[in-house]
């Protein structure tokens, strides 16, 4: 969590946009000024023992009042999420050409400006339908109080009309963006936090998997927009004209390769094979999501099978194939495999081997606690168990997929699937 979250944390849980602020001063310290309920006699009301703790009982209810009221007379938030979110072809967003007078820029933001009230009400709704106990955890709250916050910044927008009201919409979208980057680590703490309350396991897939696709949909839009801003030849927007699947590769192997040097010493040489000239439209977006934490999987397997030879370990290969349809990664690592016996469960949510491995003796120098516990050097969602079930929600919420082969005693065999933007295949929707 960013530093300043914790004190948001504090002002959101006060009360939605910090509206209300809890007086803990006052409930504790301040001499009675309202006349409450007074007991006669401790003995005849235990629970009350003095003046001023008897008002902070009452300011407490107050308050508590108040911010669950939030949650109520929310009729906005009612009426837009009985709306249906318009969900757009890439191919639309790449050929909605782009006019000399900006008029596209315009009606992009019209559209944006009109769209995100309803997907953000949505995803309200779906916080509302957890049940209580989950519901309830401050982590998971102060995500819902976020949207709320959000969808009352974005609707109470005026109406935008010209460059001038534009250039405030973005800083607004801007802002947003900021504001939710921590939000998939917050759900992955929340729901551990609540974890052992939750009987139905497809209860958590079925709204992590809603939620962080949608929430990928709206910054995917949110970048697009800001994006056709900028001059930039091989870009329209947050689409790339020419994304290289090699390019892109390397650059997250480079990032990996890092984060396991600093972790292991050492990190295993990485080979790219097949399309490697290869080049088509697509959205960088959700490749940085997906390809780091592949990455680091394979890199974290490969060093963790040969702990006693970390100076010779094996590479990872990479095969790219592209054709008209869709392209594919394929991710080898020669780490041992997943084992039988888990290979069912890891695309749950929270299921990781983490912490098993932090018990190895040889990893005694315990730089592998500063990756789970998502220190500086490392990206927060390692040790979370989320790598591959958000990986895989996000391939599929793209019309493609994410799919496994371990051979037992060998390596992992990771293939990415994903369709073109302009491909023959029917095109996604964002
Ligand atoms: N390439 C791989 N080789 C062996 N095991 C893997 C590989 N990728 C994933 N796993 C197993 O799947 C688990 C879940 O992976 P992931 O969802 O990325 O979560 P995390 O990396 O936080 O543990 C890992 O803890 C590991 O046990
Ligand atoms: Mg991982």
């Amino acid at each position: 969590m960013r530093p300043g979250l914790a004190g948001l944390a504090a002002e959101m849980l006060s009360g939605a946009s910090g509206r209300l602020r809890p007086r803990l001063g006052s409930l504790l310290l301040a001499p009675g000024t309202r006349t409450a309920p007074q007991p006669t006699s401790s003995a005849e009301s235990p629970r009350f023992r003095s003046t001023s703790s008897v008002q902070g009982f009452t300011e407490l209810a107050r308050e508590r009042s108040k911010s669950v009221t939030s949650f109520y007379n929310q009729s906005g938030i009612d009426v837009s999420a009985e709306k249906a979110s318009v969900r757009l072809t890439l191919a639309t967003l790449l050929y909605s050409g782009k006019s000399p007078d900006g008029h596209h820029i315009l009606s992009s933001a019209k559209y944006l400006h009109k769209e995100l009230p309803v997907r953000i009400a949505h995803r309200i709704k779906g916080f509302r339908s957890l049940p209580f106990i989950i519901g309830c955890n401050p982590t998971i709250l102060q995500v819902h109080e976020l949207y709320i916050r959000a969808y009352h910044m974005v609707s109470d927008f005026p109406q935008i009309k010209d460059q001038e009201s534009d250039a405030r919409f973005c800083k607004l979208v801007q802002q947003l963006l900021d504001d939710h980057k921590d939000v998939v680590t917050m759900l992955a703490q929340g729901f551990r936090e609540c974890r052992r309350h939750i009987q139905d396991e497809t209860l958590i897939r079925s709204f992590l998997d809603t939620t962080l696709c949608s929430r990928l949909g709206i910054r995917m839009l949110a970048t697009h927009h800001l994006a056709l801003h900028e001059e930039n030849p091989d870009f329209v927007g947050m689409i790339c004209r020419r994304l290289s699947p090699k390019k892109i590769i390397e650059k997250w192997v480079d990032f990996a390769r890092r984060l396991c040097e600093h972790q292991y010493g050492n990190s295993p040489r990485v080979r790219i094979n097949g399309h490697v000239a290869a080049r088509f439209p697509f959205i960088p977006l959700p490749l940085d999501y997906i390809l780091p934490e592949l990455l680091k999987n394979a890199m974290r397997s490969t060093m963790e099978s040969h702990l006693d030879t970390p100076y010779n370990v094996p590479d990872v290969v990479i095969t790219i194939a592209n054709n008209d349809i869709d392209f594919v990664i394929r991710i080898s690592d020669r780490g041992g495999g997943i084992p039988h016996n888990i290979l069912d469960k890891v695309m749950d949510y929270h299921f990781s081997t983490a912490e098993e491995s932090a018990q190895d003796p040889r990893m005694s120098n315990n730089l592998f606690n500063n990756i789970t516990n998502s220190g500086n050097q490392s990206s927060p969602m390692h040790g979370f168990g989320f790598g591959l079930p958000t990986s895989q929600a996000y391939a599929e919420y793209l019309g493609g997929s994410l799919t496994i082969q371990s051979m037992q005693g060998i390596g992992t065999d990771i293939y990415l699937r994903l369709r073109h933007i302009d491909g023959k295949g029917e095109s996604f929707r964002v």
